[in-house]
């Protein structure tokens, strides 16, 4: 394991197989925990992250307009729906680490980076699950194509903070919850108690993910002297490639301290 919370960081975003990535993941977010218990905490470091994170060489990726759509009314829809979650909760993994990574330089209280190691173990064991409940079914991350361009928020927010806190936890989680009860809903139906409960533990868990963003956003707007919810509309319209799409959940939102007035005016209508 590296010594330091970058070199971890990197460490991760350069595994390229899915299992292999989210048990290193796991592994530093112990190996942190210990190290803050002990009362040595684990250096930041300064090793720089890779442009893009390794991936393994399936799933094969697409233009979201080529991915095949499937009901999830039938067993196939519904492993459909699984691979493209387990594809998020991957593309998840990195992004928390990347954002330990990306803006090490940038001094901010421990509790950041503390959050975000927490927030990436959480998507690993998420990662983990969705390959549990694909593999029962007879299939497996990688059987299926999956979006391309996952990484594009990253790269295009790479160089601010507020920017990457705006667009991934605040806008890409927060879709998150407006969508997971439904997904819920279809495997309920479907009387698969595993995707149940495993998709239960993944929309209990990005909560904290959005507030963590939420909350982190705010105290750079402090530090800077600006009105949140102005900035937010300006680095969502700018990193942002479209409108945010209704209904949302607006009872979760609020938990993860994202107010209507943030979200609202960047919408359109159904
Ligand atoms: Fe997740
Ligand atoms: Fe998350």
């Amino acid at each position: 394991m590296p010594a330091t919370l970058t070199g971890c960081a990197v460490a991760v975003l350069q595994t390229a197989d899915g299992r292999a990535k989210t048990a290193l993941s796991r592994a530093a977010a112990q190996a942190f925990r210990d190290a803050q218990a002990a009362g040595r905490p684990m250096p930041m470091g300064d090793t720089a992250p890779p442009p893009r994170p390794a991936r393994p060489t399936r799933p094969e990726l697409l233009s979201p307009r080529d991915v095949p759509r499937r009901r999830p009314g039938t067993p196939n829809g519904r492993i459909a729906l699984l691979h493209a979650i387990a594809h998020i909760e991957l593309n998840a993994v990195d992004l928390h680490w990347d954002i330990i990574a990306r803006f090490a330089a940038t001094p901010m209280p421990p509790g950041f980076a503390a959050d975000w190691v927490k927030a990436a173990d959480e998507e690993s064991k998420h990662f983990n699950l969705m390959c549990d409940c694909l593999e029962a079914m007879g299939s497996h991350y990688g059987a299926l194509p999956a979006h391309a361009g996952m990484w594009r928020a990253a790269e295009d927010t790479a160089g601010d903070l507020m920017g990457r806190l705006a667009v991934v936890p605040m806008v890409l989680e927060a879709r998150g919850l407006d969508v997971t009860p439904g997904m819920i809903e279809v495997f309920r139906k479907a009387d698969d108690g595993r995707a149940v409960a495993a998709l239960e533990v993944i929309y209990t868990e990005e909560v904290a993910h959005v507030a963590y963003g939420s909350k982190w956003f705010h105290f750079l707007c402090g530090r800077h002297d600006l009105d949140p919810k102005d900035v937010f509309h300006d680095l969502v319209q700018r990193y942002f490639h479209g409108p945010l799409k209704p209904p949302f959940n607006d009872e979760k939102r609020a938990e993860a301290g994202l107010p209507p007035d943030f979200y609202w005016p960047l919408a359109i209508a159904d």
